[in-house]
């Protein structure tokens, strides 16, 4: 039985797999709607979600399974003490599979100690997101046509950004990928990203505080929202919040032809001026997600 926990949990293959599946789904919606007849999906949401938790749902009923879960911590018996590790052991022999999103780093690998059927990170703490990651591959795919070769930028919050640990950790798989990490000093990557994945495996990397400078270079800009629940204390947030807004006037040094991207939700970090932009692409992204989670049910599932 697979789950997925940590990005690489899959490999390049398997990645590459996953992404055409969920690029034939995307032509043909129709040939996949009954595939999962009869099979259940179980959604546990310890942290606020909108679109991983109902792009999950979505992915399920369009292949024709069923949904059931809890979307807060509160309604759930967590709030009477149960253990994660409990939990799971019940949703085992009420669902085929699992897509968990919790506030504690590692929640979802310890329920898939305890768990009879796969069990999908949707996001730990601040840690990873690897169903985010896929979405971020599927749409850099879809759109350019490949996964290597490009710089990509990567702004905002990238201490407490799942998504930009797992985005890294996985592009750094793919050949003559380059990255500018653009952030504030206190909200650069954390610190096991920089020695064991980007130094030792020899990655092309800029730390900087600088957008407009890089922006003439990059294939990709990568936006992220300053994680205000991540945070101590209430001052550092919002000294930092609007640390980097993107608009016009910063989208004039960018190459005709960049992507920008952002896992969403949006907060400030993008002026509502930049969505008419052809090269604003995170609604699209997020449409995106629904294929790719459903390529990635039917593989965890072994269809
Ligand atoms: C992201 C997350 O939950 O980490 N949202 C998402 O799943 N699309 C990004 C965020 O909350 O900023």
């Amino acid at each position: 039985m697979r789950h997925l926990i940590s990005p690489s949990d899959l490999s390049v293959d398997e990645l590459d797999r996953i992404l055409k599946l969920g690029q034939s789904i995307m032509k043909n919606p129709e040939k996949y709607s009954h595939i999962c007849d009869g099979k259940k999906l179980a959604t546990l949401f310890y942290e606020p979600s909108t679109r991983t938790r109902l792009s999950f749902e979505a992915a399920m009923l369009n292949l024709g399974g069923k949904v059931l879960g809890f979307s807060s911590a509160d309604s759930s018996s967590a709030a009477k003490g149960e253990s994660v590790a409990d939990t799971i052991r019940i949703i085992s022999s009420y669902a085929d599979i699992c897509a968990m999103r919790h506030p504690k780093e590692g929640a979802p690998a310890v329920a898939a100690m305890y768990s009879k059927i796969p069990v999908i990170n949707a996001g730990d703490g601040g840690h990873n997101h690897p169903t985010q990651t896929l979405t971020d591959l599927i749409t850099i795919k879809t759109l350019m046509g490949r996964l290597d070769n490009m710089t990509i930028g990567m702004c905002g919050d990238l201490k407490f950004g799942r998504t930009v640990h797992s985005l890294i950790n996985t592009m750094v798989r793919y050949n003559n990928v380059r990255f500018i990490l653009i952030s504030p000093r206190e909200l650069k990557i954390p610190d096991y990203l920089r020695q064991e994945v980007l130094e030792e495996g020899n990655i092309d990397y800029i730390e900087t505080n600088e957008l407009e400078k890089y922006m003439p270079e990059l294939d990709i800009l990568y936006m992220t929202r300053v994680q205000k629940e991540r945070f101590f204390n209430e001052e550092d947030y919002i000294r930092l919040k609007d640390s980097f807004i993107l608009d016009t006037t910063k989208m004039k040094y960018a190459k005709k032809d960049m992507y920008i991207l952002h896992p969403l939700p949006r907060v400030n970090e993008i002026a509502a001026e930049i969505d008419s932009d052809p090269r604003a692409v995170y609604f699209k992204q997020a449409e995106y997600g629904v294929y790719v989670r459903m390529a990635l049910i039917l593989t965890l599932l072994n269809y």
